[in-house]
C-alpha cells in the first residue's frame, strides 16, 4: 500500500519490534501512528522519543477488548498485529496463550474485516518451521513445530489466510528468526538468552550455556526488522508469507564468545544440560523476501550487538 498520508496502527507496538518500526515510521509521510499496547512487555519508555512527534499516540489496552480495536481502527489503515505472548510464556501458561495469541489476534482479524483496513502485516515467527529438516529453510519448509508458541503462530496465519480467500483481507505474514537490539526485555519474567548472558558477564560470573553450544540461530538485528516491516506494508503482494533472517547461522559458542570479547571477558562458559526441548537449529533462507519485498538485513553481528552492548549499559547505569 502506498503509506503517504496514510493512518498506521500497531497492535503490539510498545514492544521490541514495534517500538523499532514506530521509529522508522515517523520518518515517513503517514498522518497517523497509533499504538495499542497493554503493556504487559512492551513500555512506554520504548516510545519516549517517538511520542514527541504529535502524529503518534498510544492507546493502553488489550487486543482482547475487541470494541476498542472497532473503535481504533478506520477504513483504509495499514495495521501491524505484533502483539503475543512470549515462547516460554506460552509453556507456562497455554491456555492464556491460546488466549491472547489466538483469540487476541481473531479479534484483530476481525475488527480489520470490519473497518476494511488497506493491509495488515502479522508478525509470525520460524518457530513455524521447528527443528530444520533442511538448511536453510524456505518458507515452504514444513510445520515441524512442537510447541504451544509455534502452534499458536501458525493457527494465526491459517485464520489470516481463511479471512484472505473469503473475505479478500489484504495481509502478509513475516516470519522472524532470532531477534537481538535495543530495547530487549531484560528484567521481565521471560528473558532471552543474550540478556541472561550479559547479566553474568555485568556481574563478573562467567556465562551459562545450556547444551554443548553448537546450537545454531540466525540472529538478526532489531532494526533490519523494522525495514522489512516497513518494506512489507509498502509491498503489492498478498497472502505470502517470509523469512526474516539474515541467511547465516551462528552457534551460542561463537555468539557467547562474540559477547565476552565485546565487553573484555575471557570465554569460560559454564556448559549445563540442555533443559527444554526447543529448536537446536534455525537458519531461513532469504531468497523471498529479497525477490518479493527487496529486503536485505544489512546489520552485521558484531556491530549489532556491540550497539546492544552499548544500550545495555546505558539501561543499566539508570536503573
Ligand atoms: N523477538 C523475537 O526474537 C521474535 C522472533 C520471532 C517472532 N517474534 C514475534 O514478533 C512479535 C513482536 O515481538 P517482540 O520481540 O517485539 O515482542 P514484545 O513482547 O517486545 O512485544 C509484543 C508487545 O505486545 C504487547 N502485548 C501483549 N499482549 C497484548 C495484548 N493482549 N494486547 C495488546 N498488546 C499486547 C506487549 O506488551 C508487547 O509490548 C511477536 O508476535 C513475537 O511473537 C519475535
Amino acid at each position: 500500500m502506498d503509506i503517504k498520508g496514510a493512518r498506521i496502527v500497531l497492535i503490539g507496538g510498545a514492544g521490541l519490534v514495534g517500538s523499532h518500526i514506530v521509529d522508522l515510521l515517523i520518518q515517513q509521510p503517514v498522518s497517523e501512528i497509533v499504538v495499542v499496547d497493554n503493556l504487559v512487555r512492551g513500555s512506554r519508555n520504548n516510545l519516549t522519543s517517538a511520542l514527541r512527534d504529535p502524529r503518534v499516540h498510544l492507546i493502553e489496552g488489550s487486543m482482547l477488548d475487541s470494541q476498542l480495536l472497532q473503535e481504533v481502527l478506520r477504513p483504509g489503515d495499514g495495521v501491524y498485529l505484533l502483539a503475543s505472548l512470549w515462547l516460554k510464556e506460552c509453556v507456562e501458561v497455554p491456555r492464556q496463550a491460546w488466549n491472547t495469541n489466538v483469540m487476541g489476534s481473531w479479534n484483530v482479524i476481525e475488527a480489520c474485516q470490519d473497518r476494511q483496513v488497506a493491509r495488515i502485516v502479522y508478525s509470525s515467527s520460524a518457530s513455524v518451521y521447528g527443528n530444520a529438516l533442511e538448511v536453510p529453510m524456505t518458507e515452504d519448509h514444513p510445520f515441524n513445530n512442537r510447541t504451544t508458541y509455534g502452534a499458536t503462530k501458525i493457527a494465526c496465519e491459517q485464520m489470516l489466510r481463511a479471512a484472505h480467500q473469503q473475505g479478500g483481507l489484504p495481509y502478509v505474514g513475516l516470519r522472524y528468526m532470532n531477534i537481538y537490539g535495543p530495547r530487549m526485555d531484560y528484567q521481565g519474567a521471560y528473558v532471552s538468552v543474550m540478556m541472561k548472558v550479559l547479566d553474568r558477564l555485568f556481574s563478573g560470573q562467567p556465562p551459562i550455556i545450556h547444551g554443548d553450544g553448537s546450537q545454531t540461530f540466525d540472529f538478526i538485528y532489531v532494526a533490519d526488522v523494522a525495514r522489512a516491516n516497513l518494506l512489507a506494508m509498502q509491498a503489492t503482494c498478498c497472502d505470502e508469507f517470509f523469512n526474516i533472517g539474515c541467511g547465516r547461522g551462528t552457534t551460542l559458542n561463537e555468539l557467547v564468545s562474540k559477547l565476552c570479547e565485546l565487553e573484555g571477558k575471557p570465554f569460560h562458559p559454564h556448559y549445563e544440560p540442555l533443559t527444554s526441548s526447543f529448536v537446536t537449529q534455525r537458519i531461513g533462507s532469504i531468497d523471498k523476501a529479497r525477490d518479493l519485498l527487496g529486503f536485505e538485513a544489512t546489520t552485521p553481528l558484531p556491530e549489532g550487538l556491540e550497539n546492544l552492548l552499548q544500550w545495555r549499559k546505558l539501561a543499566h547505569s539508570h536503573c
